[in-house]
């Protein structure tokens, strides 16, 4: 599989309250196509940061790249200007949030939002067609047609509107376009948000915390539904979320973050199964046990530390049972232990 994001050296800055803090710091990945990969660690490590980052949504003004790339089919999109980040979000790029009310209009139907979504990416595509001479992507359609609004839809968007809606297992299509997103379940508008994010059909689908809002079970159906989308469509996936037993369920591959940095990045089995990170570790073990009914579960002792204060040392060090003098002295690199597992620990290099 090839590469479709490279993400090399990056660091991210804000400003926050008049002092400056680095959110992201020399960020370092790399995303196959068709990949399903999991970006875990705990609030405010920066998980949300790089997602904006790679879509090109950091908040202007008070975000900046103090260094690095991030290059998206061989193109830096951290150097573009934002017209020409334009070109790629949403057709190339999609990201979903934890709560959806805050990205979906709350003054259209779910119906007129997807139209505009596909309409949106059929001119883009037809212009880029015109310019290339190439080919779109066919979407997985339906022959049956639904009729919603008093607007003049075209039959083919009308198709592919419910084609959509199926995909993301909304049965009632006709009743849901029709109703606007505060009318619809957590769950519900969950689905019709990831049904708009794939109404672009982007190569790469960002989702951030799509599923903590949501109860378990609703939470299991969608995250089984953004597998099955990227087994149907191809989509790359990147999900974001606090929670390793979720990214064990979907993903293929699991980064760890901490602090801004990552620690560790390793294929799902291998992480799980041979976690090399004290802070892994601390994470899995708080992980509750169906198997082991009344197991104490192990919070990892002290916090996160203040990010406006950079430090030339490993950033879990006061938090860890194994830290030695040399955890104090230098930043670890990320070591390659084995094939395709990484781990930014002394424990395990040099
Ligand atoms: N717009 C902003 N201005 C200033 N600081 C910010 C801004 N957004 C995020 N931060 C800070 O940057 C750091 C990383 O935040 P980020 O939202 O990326 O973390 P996260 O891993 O997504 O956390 P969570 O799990 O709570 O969503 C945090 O210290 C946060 O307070
Ligand atoms: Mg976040």
């Amino acid at each position: 599989m090839a590469s479709l994001l490279e993400v090399s050296d990056l660091t991210v800055n804000y400003n926050s309250r008049g002092s400056q803090l680095k959110a992201l710091n020399s960020v370092t990945l790399s995303v196959k196509s068709e990949e399903f990969l999991a970006v875990v660690g705990e609030s405010g490590c920066g998980k949300t940061t790089l997602g904006l980052s790679i879509i090109g949504l950091l908040p202007p003004g008070s975000a900046w790249f103090s260094s690095g790339s991030i290059a998206y089919k061989g193109v830096d999109l951290a150097s573009l200007r934002p017209k020409e980040m334009r070109n790629y979000r949403g057709s190339e790029i999609a990201m979903i949030f934890q709560e959806p009310l805050t990205s979906l209009n709350p003054l259209r139907t779910v119906g007129f939002q997807l139209v505009e979504a596909i309409k949106l990416r059929k001119s883009r595509r037809h212009k880029a067609d015109v310019e290339a001479g190439a080919r779109s992507r066919p979407l997985p359609g339906r022959p049956s047609m639904p009729s919603f609004g008093r607007a003049r839809i075209p039959d083919d968007v009308a198709e592919e509107v419910e084609a959509m809606l199926s995909l993301v297992r909304i049965a009632d299509a006709k009743d849901v376009v029709s109703r606007y997103p505060f009318e619809l379940s957590g769950g519900m508008r969950q689905r019709a948000m990831i049904a708009m994010a794939l109404a672009q059909q982007p190569a790469l689908l960002i989702a951030d915390e799509p599923t903590t809002a949501l109860d378990v079970t609703t939470q299991a159906q969608v995250l089984k539904l953004m597998k099955e989308i990227k087994d149907k469509l191809g989509t790359t996936i990147i999900l974001v979320t606090h929670d390793l037993a979720v990214a064990s369920q979907v993903a293929d591959r699991v980064i760890v973050m901490y602090a801004g940095r990552i620690v560790e990045d390793a294929g799902v089995f291998e992480l799980f199964s041979k976690p090399l990170h004290p802070y892994t570790q601390g994470l899995l073990s708080c992980i509750p046990k169906g198997d082991r009914k009344g197991s104490e579960l192990s919070p990892i002792p002290g916090s996160l530390p203040d990010l406006r204060f950079d430090v030339n040392a490993c950033r879990f060090q006061p938090r860890c049972k194994y830290a030695m003098k040399v955890c104090s002295e230098r930043v670890p690199p990320l070591f390659e232990v084995d094939e395709g597992h990484k781990v930014a620990c002394f424990l395990h290099g040099e």
